[in-house]
């Protein structure tokens, strides 16, 4: 059988992914897509449980060493548990952030070295990457107004601008450099410019 479709969806905070994760899971599904709509880091019961040690706002100390490798953490489980079957049978994953998100987060916002993502990012899913990544970029400053009327802010909203501008421009380098495979929507529009956007990005690069 053939393996199935991989996509994931990033951007920084308030791009509205969420959103057009629905938007596109339920487009995929009317088109016979079988779809698994899925996040990072999360997708498992034990990821979520990384995901939460993450994003709590309590855990101030958690350095950026720990940080990186329990995104990688979660990851494999989620990979073991939940992509790789999936993908096997022949479904469509569709993924709120995946391994672009440590290169932007820990790489570009963080400054890690490359090198440390790098070797993480082989050991964990070397032969595996997504199809299509769609980054909904926007002005730092807009994303975080939209992010603040949203919800209380998490540990990594708790980052100065300055985080979120290296951030961003980590997302634009990684797309610049892997052209094939991201597509950037502009995501500084409203809802319905925005999922216009990713509509004809997707039928033109799935079929
Ligand atoms: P979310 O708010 O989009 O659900 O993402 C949770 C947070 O986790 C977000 O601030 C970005 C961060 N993150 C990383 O720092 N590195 C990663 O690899 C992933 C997947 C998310």
């Amino acid at each position: 059988m053939m393996r199935g479709r991989f996509i994931s969806i990033e951007g920084g905070e308030g791009a509205g992914k969420s959103t057009m994760v629905e938007r596109l899971t339920t487009w995929l599904e009317s088109r016979g897509h079988r779809v698994i709509t899925t996040r990072e880091p999360g997708g498992t019961v034990l990821a979520e449980k990384i995901r939460a040690i993450l994003l709590n706002d309590d855990h101030a100390e958690l350095c950026s060493q720990a940080e990186l490798l329990l995104m990688f953490a979660a990851r494999a489980q989620h990979l073991e548990e939940l992509i790789r079957p999936a993908l096997g049978r022949g479904e469509t994953v569709l993924c709120d952030r995946f391994t672009d998100a440590t290169w932007a987060y820990q790489g570009g916002g963080r400054q890690m070295p490359a090198a440390l993502i790098a070797g993480l990012e082989e050991m964990v899913h070397g032969d595996l990457q997504p199809d299509l990544t769609l980054l909904l970029d926007l002005p730092v400053e807009l994303g975080l107004e939209r992010a603040s009327r949203r919800s209380e802010a998490d540990r990594f909203e708790q980052e100065p601008l300055r985080f979120f501008e290296r951030v961003r421009q980590a997302y634009l380098d990684r797309a610049a450099a892997k052209a094939r495979r991201f597509a950037v929507i502009d995501a500084s529009g409203d809802i319905e410019q925005v999922w216009a956007q990713i509509e004809a990005v997707v039928e033109r690069r799935l079929g």
